[in-house]
């Protein structure tokens, strides 16, 4: 028996002056679209915003229902509205942000392991990284360069085609 370490790494930036002129782009994307997200249950408003290969932004946001599993996460809802508008077109990157109608978030919003999932597909399918950038309403900024940096030992589509040996 032993035990071994994962690593991942992630970036920190201060501000969002401090960001590349493309994941400052993609994240005000996503704080534009939080704005309409439907979350009258938690009252926390989650917006996405995924920057594809051919350089389309498609947004997303949490859209809750009082029947609680039926909603869905904003992050889900701005993948799967890429891959159903743009099918074929690799993903490259996502921006995650929100805001509480009840107090400030100060650290940067990070994706529920079923987003984390659904990601790691379509990083698998078109053999993208996928960077995510991650930030709060105020506080540091994440960007993640790789989905493997966010989901470490993910499942993946290949371990159903191994062969007998
Ligand atoms: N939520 C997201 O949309 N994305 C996240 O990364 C975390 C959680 C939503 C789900 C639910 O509508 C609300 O935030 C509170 O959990």
């Amino acid at each position: 028996m032993k035990t071994f370490e994962i690593k991942t790494f992630a970036i920190e930036f201060d501000s969002i002056d401090e960001l590349n002129k493309e994941d400052r782009m993609l994240l005000k994307k996503a704080k534009e679209a939080h704005k309409s997200a439907y979350a009258p249950y938690s009252q926390y408003y989650v917006g996405a915003a995924v920057l594809l290969d051919n350089g389309v932004v498609v947004t997303g946001n949490n859209q809750e229902n009082v029947a609680n599993p039926s909603g869905l996460c904003a992050e889900r809802v701005a993948v799967f509205a890429a891959s159903a508008n743009y099918p074929g077109v690799p993903i490259k990157a996502i921006a995650i942000t929100a805001h509480a109608k009840n107090f400030e978030i100060t650290t940067p919003v990070t994706p529920c392991g079923a987003c984390r999932q659904v990601l790691a597909e379509y990083a698998e399918l078109y053999n993208s990284k996928i960077r995510t950038i991650l930030m709060g309403e105020t506080g540091k900024i994440y960007v993640i360069e790789s989905i493997s940096g966010l989901l470490p030992l993910m499942f993946q589509a290949k371990e159903l085609k191994r062969n007998k040996s």
